[in-house]
């Protein structure tokens, strides 16, 4: 297994492992995603591959099959700050790939991409729900610094006005 940057040759397999990912996600998802979307992911994927601060990337088993990727974006994640950090999404690992440490391979080169750039932080969100997802990323040392609280607004006036 090998993490490598993505060429715009492996845009269908980063939106194939894209859709996989959604779909697992599919359950925690609030707003609804816009139509195009997924060629919107793919759109989004090509124009980083010729951007310094994006990196994506892609783990290859040994028959040069893409099981894994990982995107990351430069980010100013705080309004109240100019501190940088890489913002991780699309962090996903085949089905039948996961357990064998290729998730840590493919954040590994991400570290080290925000460490050259002199980015001193690398950042994600996630949904709150995905315990594999968070067991991942408290394993390799994330903390929680915000939480997102969402309610629908008729919901939320029904529950007011009852009270
Ligand atoms: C989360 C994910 C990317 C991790 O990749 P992976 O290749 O399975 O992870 P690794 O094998 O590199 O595991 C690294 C560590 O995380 C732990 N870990 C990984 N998945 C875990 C899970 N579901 N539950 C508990 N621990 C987990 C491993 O035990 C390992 O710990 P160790 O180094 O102490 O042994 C992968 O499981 C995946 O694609 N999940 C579905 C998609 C998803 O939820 N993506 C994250 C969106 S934010």
């Amino acid at each position: 297994m090998k993490v490598r940057r993505a060429t715009p040759e492996d845009v269908p397999s980063l939106v194939a492992l894209f859709q996989e990912l959604d779909r697992m996600q599919a359950d925690w998802r609030v707003f609804t995603p816009r139509p195009g979307f997924y060629d919107e992911v793919g759109r989004k994927y090509r124009e980083a591959m010729s951007t310094p601060d994006a990196i994506v990337l892609v783990a290859e088993d040994d028959e040069g099959e893409v099981v894994g990727m990982a995107y990351g974006e430069t980010q100013m994640p705080s309004r109240f700050s100019d501190e940088r950090a890489l913002e991780l999404s699309g962090v996903v690992v085949r089905a039948g790939y996961r357990g064998r440490g290729v998730g840590r391979a493919l954040v590994r080169e991400a570290a080290r991409f925000a460490k050259e750039r002199g980015i001193d932080w690398v950042e994600l969100k996630t949904f709150a729900p995905n315990r594999g997802a968070m067991a991942f990323w408290e394993g390799l040392g994330f903390t929680p610094r915000v939480v997102q609280l969402t309610s629908p607004t008729e919901a939320l006036l029904e529950r007011l006005d009852e009270a």
